[in-house]
């Protein structure tokens, strides 16, 4: 089963919302979203939406016309960190495993190649979530450093581990 993915749009904002509220139900030992403090708007997100300028990048994946994952990139605006870019990506547990994580980050990636500042594409992840780890691997990242204990859940603490890929252009 392939879905479609394509940028976002501001019309996308009330799916997007109930989106993030499925998949951090759905993973709450693995994704810190801001929407567990507390209810996003629609405003807020269209808002968020707009926010996103020319060397960022946002894509949905949706079933029909229902968003079920998101990728969200944000360029560094600093001027000494520029050339980095940080993403993030959750997808409903119904559509894992059918690649989709695959294609939405190779278009980050592919994206970022063509853009004239990024060199550097970053993220973090839980370290209890290793099919994620293996995932970024698999397209090239590598695991720069861990903050233990960085995260606290219901039971214990996990740690963070920030991965990268350094583009070859
Ligand atoms: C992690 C996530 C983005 C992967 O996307 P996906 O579409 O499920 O992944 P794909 O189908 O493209 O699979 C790619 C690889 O991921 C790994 N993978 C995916 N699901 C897995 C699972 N349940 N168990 C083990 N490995 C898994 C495999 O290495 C797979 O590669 P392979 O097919 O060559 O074996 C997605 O599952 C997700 O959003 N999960 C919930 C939220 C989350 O953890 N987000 C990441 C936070 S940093």
């Amino acid at each position: 089963m392939t879905y479609e993915i394509r940028e976002m749009r501001v019309s996308d904002a009330k799916s997007i919302i109930e989106h993030k509220q499925i998949v951090t139900d759905e993973n709450p030992d693995t994704l810190a979203t801001a929407i567990e403090n507390r209810p996003i708007t629609i405003s807020e997100e269209e808002e968020t939406i707009k926010s996103l300028d020319e060397n960022d990048f946002g894509i949905v994946a949706l079933d029909g016309d229902r968003v079920i994952g998101m990728l969200n990139m944000r360029q560094d605006k600093r001027k000494k960190m520029e050339h980095i870019a940080q993403f993030g990506i959750s997808l409903q547990k119904d559509f894992t495993g059918a690649g989709t994580g695959t294609k939405m980050i190779e278009a980050a990636l592919d994206f970022a190649k063509k853009n004239d500042i990024i060199e550097k594409v970053i993220l973090t992840v839980f370290s209890n979530n290793p099919a994620a780890i293996k995932l970024y691997k698999k397209l090239g990242f590598v695991e720069e450093g861990t903050l233990k204990n960085q995260v606290k859940l219901k039971e214990g603490y996990t740690d963070l581990v920030y991965m990268s890929n350094f583009l070859e252009k």
